[in-house]
């Protein structure tokens, strides 16, 4: 099968590139490298490199296209790259006719909440990326070939992090949409583009709503160094259990923002790109939006704020928690009344966190830990929603 991954220099699109490609795919990497360079230009005063992505990693990795030859070398498998702006109708539409895919996963998205939420420039920079490459890719789709099945992420905060709604069913596309920022507005914005598209084209669109992902390490880019994945652990790009996992190996105390009992899905890499293929290999009816919530485990925070402190101590680490300063507008302390469990009905043996952080994530971490940059451990709280309480003057600038 043909598969397109867009994204594939990212953090999740890396690891499903080689993951399909070790599996027999025939996959075409597709990346602008934005995450690297051009969202630099949004760099505000007070908010260095962070910002930007390129200095961000915790070691640095090669750019996709690089990374590939190292993978042709070691696997023997040939993966093609493709450097294209998704948010050009006319890349999009050459894209797509020149690699004739039957699937196209899509990550190339801006993917940062707290980004989006650091001025009015960001908002609306996440909003027109996501949306349009999005929309480029559906009107493509219908174009050349709408047989093309679409695996879109999306994200559980397109629920809302409020419970507004006894339990939402997976698979339910009429659920009240609440994002809680302006990067979830814009993955409510895109299931809105899939269903509507999807309806009237007949298109093939299968809408994930992913949890917070955790973890690097996957059997593929754990085989050489020039294979590995990128891993960011500030508090822009960085997501919770990750920058936990190294305030927690750099024996800082793990800072959960407010009372800590507010409820996110999760999923380990290793599961999450599992679970894009197993939608590659169900795709959903011409016409039929399929909707999957891509998450294996509801913890809260402070939970999983436990979690990562007793795995540390399973590597001889004490680090307390310490609850700080929410620089986030939301309920601190609520269930997230969800349901899911497609991807085990159709063969996902899911990974739990705390086999996962013991058994392969704090170790592989702890290699890097005297690389970590103190100032982008330390300043977690970096971009702050209540901004706007400041007479909509940016606090840090
Ligand atoms: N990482 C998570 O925890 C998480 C959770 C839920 C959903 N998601 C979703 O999964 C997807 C991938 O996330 P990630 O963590 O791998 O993000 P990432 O930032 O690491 O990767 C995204 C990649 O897409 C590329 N890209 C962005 N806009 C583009 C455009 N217009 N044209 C071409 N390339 C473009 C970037 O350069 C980057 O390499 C995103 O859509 C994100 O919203 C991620």
């Amino acid at each position: 099968m043909n598969v397109l991954v867009l994204g594939a220099d990212g953090y999740c699109g890396w690891a499903t590139t080689l993951f399909l490609s070790a599996r027999g795919y025939t996959v075409t990497a597709c990346d602008n490298y934005v995450r690297r360079h051009c969202w630099d230009k949004y760099r505000l005063r007070g908010y260095p490199t962070v910002v930007a992505g390129e200095n961000s990693p915790l070691y640095p990795v090669a750019p996709a296209e690089e990374r590939l030859k190292s993978w042709r070398g070691l696997s023997g498998y040939e993966v093609p790259f493709v450097r294209a702006e998704l948010d050009s109708f006319d890349e999009v539409y050459d894209l797509i006719k020149k690699t004739s895919p039957d699937t196209i996963v899509h990550f190339a998205e801006q993917r940062s909440a707290p980004f989006s939420n650091l001025s009015p420039q960001h908002a609306l920079e996440t909003v027109k990326n996501n949306t349009f490459s999005t929309y480029n890719l559906l009107e493509a789709i219908a174009r050349i070939n709408p047989a093309i099945h679409l695996v879109k992420l999306g994200t559980m905060g397109e629920y809302g992090y409020t419970p507004h709604k006894d339990v939402i069913i997976e698979g339910d596309i009429d659920f009240p949409k609440r994002p809680a920022s302006p990067y979830h507005m814009s993955k409510c914005m895109d299931s809105i583009a899939l269903e509507m598209m999807g309806r009237i084209y007949k298109l093939c669109v299968t809408d994930l709503h992913q949890g917070v992902v955790y973890g690097v390490a996957t059997a593929e880019t754990s085989m050489h160094r020039n294979l590995y994945n990128r891993f960011d652990y500030d508090g822009v790009w960085g997501t919770i259990v990750n920058r936990f996992c190294m305030q927690a190996l750099c024996g800082v105390p793990l800072t959960v923002y407010g009372a800590g009992g507010q409820s996110r899905g999760f999923i380990s890499i290793e599961d999450a790109i599992r679970c894009v293929e197993i939608s590659i290999r169900n795709p959903a009816e011409p016409g039929v939006m399929v909707v999957r919530n891509q998450i294996t485990e509801i913890l809260k925070v402070g939970e999983v704020a436990t979690l990562v402190q007793e795995a540390a101590k399973t590597l001889g680490i004490n680090v307390s928690i310490e609850n700080t300063y929410n620089p986030r507008i939301e309920n601190e302390n609520h269930l997230l009344k969800v349901s899911f469990g497609k991807f085990q009905t159709l063969g996902l043996t899911p990974h739990a966190m705390r086999e996962t952080l013991v058994g392969t994530e704090l170790k592989f971490l702890s290699r890097f830990s005297a690389g970590v940059d103190n100032h982008l451990l330390l300043n977690q709280s970096i971009a702050d929603w209540r901004k706007h309480e400041n007479n909509g003057k940016e606090s840090d600038v």
